[in-house]
């Protein structure tokens, strides 16, 4: 056993858009998107929200919920595909913003998947460091990254931010059991996005789509359903624990529907699995942080509890992770 969670945080955006009002934007409806999705509405960045302003205060909840103070941080890790500069990272305006003095910081890419490969990353510094004290946080503005006039991409993704403090369990009972990580970049071509046109004639994009998601959405979503399926199944063999011991899953929220899919292949019952997709779509990076975070706030984890997460998003990456909370 290594790290554990010492505290959990998460933030939205103020505004909120909801399916009725895409409909005023683009061919939907309201009804499609619920049925095809599960999705109700989403929070978009308004004025100053970017990533790392989002991420920021995720994280100084997560750290007033540890008693954790800032300079005690040795590491702060920012898993985004949405930062609004490519250099500075995202974590280093997150680091000065909290005045985390003694961290060093920066940006995972991992899409949806980085906020668990955050924590596995965590869980094997701390047990070299058993006195250090991680951030890790999921972060995104995909508002400021969706084609708005593509209807199969842009009603999917939402803002926001999740963080947890990653400390060192110090017993043999609580902490990271174990994760089950994996990526498979051959097929990148069903879900990727550029960031800004090549200023270098040799190295252009032929066809350079726009620094926005372009997505297979049919594709997407049978591999996503299989990779998770066979991530918690083969975690679940390599850390010796049934199914049936897990008290909650989080899984990301990529959208109802998938998640259904996945529950039904697993044989879940309902009532284990959190889903908060409905209120707030995809947030891919920061997605299982803010449900963690909810269940974390509304008493649904408790210490000794058993938590599954389960993730899959571009690259594709994709993989579970066992914690004993
Ligand atoms: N409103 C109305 N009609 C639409 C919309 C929309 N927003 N989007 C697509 N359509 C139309 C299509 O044009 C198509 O019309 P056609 O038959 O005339 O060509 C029809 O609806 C069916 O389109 P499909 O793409 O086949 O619809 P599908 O049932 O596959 O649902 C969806 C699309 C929701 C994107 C589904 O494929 C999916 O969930 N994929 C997973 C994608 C995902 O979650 N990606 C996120 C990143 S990865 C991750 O997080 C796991």
């Amino acid at each position: 056993m290594g790290a554990v969670i010492l505290g959990t945080g998460s933030s939205l955006p103020q505004k909120v858009l909801t399916n009725k009002e895409l409909e005023r934007t683009i061919d939907t409806t309201d009804e499609w998107i619920r049925t095809r999705t599960g999705i109700k509405k989403r929070h978009i960045s308004g004025p100053g929200e970017y990533t790392y302003a989002l991420a920021s205060d995720a994280a100084k909840k997560a750290l007033e919920m540890a008693g954790t103070d800032p300079e005690e941080l040795d590491l702060i890790v920012v898993a985004t595909i949405s930062s609004h500069m490519l250099m500075p990272s995202t974590a280093c305006f997150v680091q000065q913003e909290l005045g985390a003095n003694n961290a060093f910081a920066y940006d995972l890419n991992a899409a949806c998947s980085g906020f668990l490969y955050g924590l596995d990353l965590a869980d094997k510094y701390v047990q070299v460091n058993p006195e250090k004290k991680i951030l890790v946080i999921g972060a995104e503005t995909l508002s400021s990254r969706v084609n708005w006039q593509d209807r199969n991409t842009c009603i999917l993704f939402g803002d926001g931010a999740g963080a947890a403090v990653v400390g060192y369990s110090g017993d043999d009972e609580r902490g990271l059991v174990g994760s089950n990580l994996l990526s498979d970049g051959s097929l990148w071509k069903l879900l990727y996005m550029h960031t800004a046109e090549s200023l270098n004639e040799d190295i252009k994009v032929p066809e350079w789509p726009g620094a926005h998601i372009v997505m297979e959405g049919r594709e997407v979503f049978k591999h996503a359903v299989k990779a998770m399926e066979d991530s918690v199944r083969n975690l679940l063999q390599e850390t010796g624990y049934d199914l049936d011991a897990i008290n909650l899953v989080i899984p990301h929220q990529a959208n109802v529907r998938i998640l259904s899919k996945l529950i039904e292949r697993l044989e879940l019952s309902k009532d284990r699995v959190f889903i908060n997709a409905p209120q707030y779509g995809n947030t891919s990076a920061a997605s299982i942080p803010i449900a963690m975070d909810e269940a974390n706030r509304e008493g649904r984890i408790t210490r000794n509890d058993l938590i599954l997460f389960c993730s899959f998003g571009g690259g594709f990456t994709w993989g579970a992770s066992l914690i004993k909370w």
